[in-house]
């Protein structure tokens, strides 16, 4: 038996994540724990928690898991860990450890789709230099694969999403459209090209962006997930106190996304991260509809958003490219904060 595991998912890869809007309302309920050793907590709503041990050390620690974004196992597998050790690197952190986060239905699917996505998901781990040592399985359906992760980092070399600076140049790693192309695969209105350069885009690790970014000690960034380019802009500038201007022209798409959205393909997160952002954003009036949905596309393992001094910015873009991140270019500014947090521009 062929298995589909897109087939038993509306919502897949962080697609799946619940509104912003919703889990900032939830959050606000939780109290925070005070301790001078926490460095980061979700106060910044950065990608990771930062743990001072002692003046060299401290530790990273990070968890995603979603539903399938892809339909073969072994791709899941490879893409959830990637997403999962993606927001170490977006914190300039050296990922070391992880455990596997299952939810499986065994009575729904072969053991062995069990296997290759576990499978998949070591092969990307031992890629980045981490090591799996344990985990925790549900039976559940649909199935659902992540991974917690644990890393270094220096305590004096942390990035985060509170680093942009006014005159800083933002630079994205990776095209973006996973969440539309995905939504074109299961209306069967996807090219096979495209869905097979998402699939290379999401599985790809942002070890080597976050390498670039650790030589010019860049301070400001995050990698681009479930809230799309806008919504992590966004928690990149009210983070920082800045405005970030992003002119949706100059941003990189996977093959044919523009014209899937005029197909119908815009997935329903798309409306929740809108809904998210809306408050603090300002749109130019000629604003192109279709680029504007793709400010809000919900990313699987995206790329990462810099946010680069001037001084160094040609460098890091070319940096950036010779590392084989071809699609590496500026799509915007930092400036200080206007009326609105958010400007998305043609
Ligand atoms: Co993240
Ligand atoms: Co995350
Ligand atoms: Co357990």
């Amino acid at each position: 038996m062929k298995v589909d595991l897109l087939q038993m998912v509306e919502y897949g890869g962080c697609s799946a994540k619940i509104s912003p809007k919703l889990l900032e309302e939830i959050l606000k309920y939780l109290p925070l724990p005070k301790d001078p050793n926490i460095l980061v907590d979700i106060d910044t709503h950065d990608d990771a928690g930062v743990y001072r041990v002692n003046d060299q050390l401290a530790l990273v620690l990070t968890t995603d898991f979603f539903p399938p974004v892809c339909s073969d196992p072994y791709e899941f597998g490879q893409i959830a860990a990637a997403n999962s050790i993606s927001d170490v690197y977006a914190m300039g952190g050296d990922p070391v450890l992880a455990l596997n986060i299952m939810m499986f239905p065994t009575a729904k699917l072969p053991m062995e789709a069990y296997t290759e996505i576990l499978k998949g998901g070591y092969d990307k781990a031992t890629e980045a230099g981490v090591r799996i040592i344990g985990g925790h399985t549900i039976d559940d359906n649909p199935p659902k694969y992540g991974l917690a992760v644990v890393g270094y980092i220096h305590p004096e070399k942390i990035i985060t999403n509170a680093g942009a600076r006014a005159g800083d140049h933002l630079i994205l790693t990776k095209a973006i459209g996973t969440g539309i192309i995905m939504a074109g695969q299961r209306l069967k209105i996807a090219d096979e090209a495209d869905i097979d350069e998402a699939k290379r885009l999401m599985k790809l690790l942002n070890k080597t962006g976050a390498e670039v970014m650790k030589k010019y000690n860049i301070k400001g960034a995050t990698d681009v997930t479930g809230f799309g380019l806008a919504g992590h802009a966004l928690k990149m500038a009210m983070a920082s106190e800045v405005t970030i201007r992003i002119d949706m022209k100059k941003v990189p798409l996977i093959g044919n996304v523009y014209k899937l959205i005029d197909e119908g393909c815009i997935p329903g997160a798309s409306f929740r991260n809108l809904d998210f952002v809306e408050e603090h954003l300002q749109t130019a009036s000629d604003l192109d509809y279709n680029l504007k949905m793709i400010a809000f596309d919900a990313q699987t393992s995206g790329g990462l958003l810099m946010s680069v001094p001037d001084h160094i910015f040609h460098e890091v873009v070319s940096d950036l490219q010779s590392v084989g991140l071809t699609s590496s270019t500026e799509i915007g500014i930092v400036t200080e904060k206007s009326d609105r947090f958010l400007l998305l521009g043609n």
